[in-house]
């Protein structure tokens, strides 16, 4: 595992003019995000030695690296995930890959449902906090000390410095933001309305099949992390209607411009 995340990091050194200190997962329908950075070099995940290629609908595949707010930063526009069928190691291999380039910042975007009653279809939540309900988790087996301790402190995931920088520039930029509990489990089903609910009574705002697997692993590699949902449907009862991956794209794209605002800013001031 170390020679392998040592040969794609070596690789991308390589390739890249000069490696930022900061990564972004863009989720679904977040896509577009990456439009905004400016003098992009683009890799497409299948150039890249060991890296697991992206099959999900509405991903293309590719590292994007290039200048966000004034600074350069290094997006990943497509994710894995781990109903497609990868194993968390691979879900998750990017983050070591960034880790062993030097990156110290992780940010995450996902789209998820929302299952607190004040939230609506288009809200950004700002989480503050998560609840792994995967079937596997990203640190299981042997420990490699090299890539972090056996035992990690979880008791700040999500940084709190930076929650409350995400939280000023929102209210500066009179974005509505809101907090809450990302609860991460494996799909590809969406929900029914009973597990929405179980969900919710365990103390969940919002709901999705991505993140925490990445989070944990930054977390473990002492990054510093910052995660947003985009809530893309309602999982409150009484609200709860059929949901597609195509209406979950598309309520991800009209919040696109108010996350890329928020991200851009709060890049520019770290
Ligand atoms: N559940 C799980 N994942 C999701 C949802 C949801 O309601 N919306 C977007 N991703």
């Amino acid at each position: 595992m170390l020679k392998t995340i040592k040969q794609t990091a070596d690789y991308l050194a390589n390739r890249i003019s000069e490696v930022p200190n900061t990564a972004i997962i863009l989720g679904t329908g977040l896509g577009e995000l990456a439009r905004e950075i400016e003098g992009r070099e683009e890799i497409p995940y299948t150039e890249i030695p060991n890296f697991p290629v992206s099959t999900v609908e509405g991903h293309s595949g590719k590292l994007i690296i290039g200048t966000l707010g004034g600074k350069r930063v290094l997006a990943m526009q497509g994710r894995f995930h781990y109903y497609e069928g990868y194993n968390m190691k691979e879900v998750t291999f990017p983050i070591r890959v960034f880790k062993a380039l030097g990156i110290e910042y992780l940010f995450v975007s996902n789209a998820a449902g929302g299952m607190n009653s004040s939230f609506d279809v288009g809200d950004i939540m700002l989480i503050e906090d998560h609840i792994n309900l995967f079937p596997e988790h990203p640190l299981h087996g042997k420990n490699y000390n090299e890539l972090g301790t056996r035992f990690p402190d979880m008791s700040e995931a999500y940084n709190r410095k930076l929650r409350l920088l995400a939280m000023e520039i929102a209210k500066e930029k009179d974005i509505k933001l809101q907090h809450g509990v990302y609860i991460g489990l494996q799909g590809p089903t969406f929900e029914t309305p009973a597990e929405y609910n179980f969900l919710r009574i365990i103390g969940g705002d919002a709901v999705g099949m991505s993140t925490v697997p990445e989070v944990i692993v930054a977390n473990h590699a002492g990054m510093k992390v910052l995660a947003f949902s985009i809530i893309t449907d309602l999982g409150v009862i009484g609200k709860i209607v059929e949901v597609s991956h195509e209406e979950v794209q598309e309520a991800a794209k009209i919040a696109q411009p108010k996350m890329a605002e928020i991200m851009r800013t709060i890049i520019q001031r770290i």
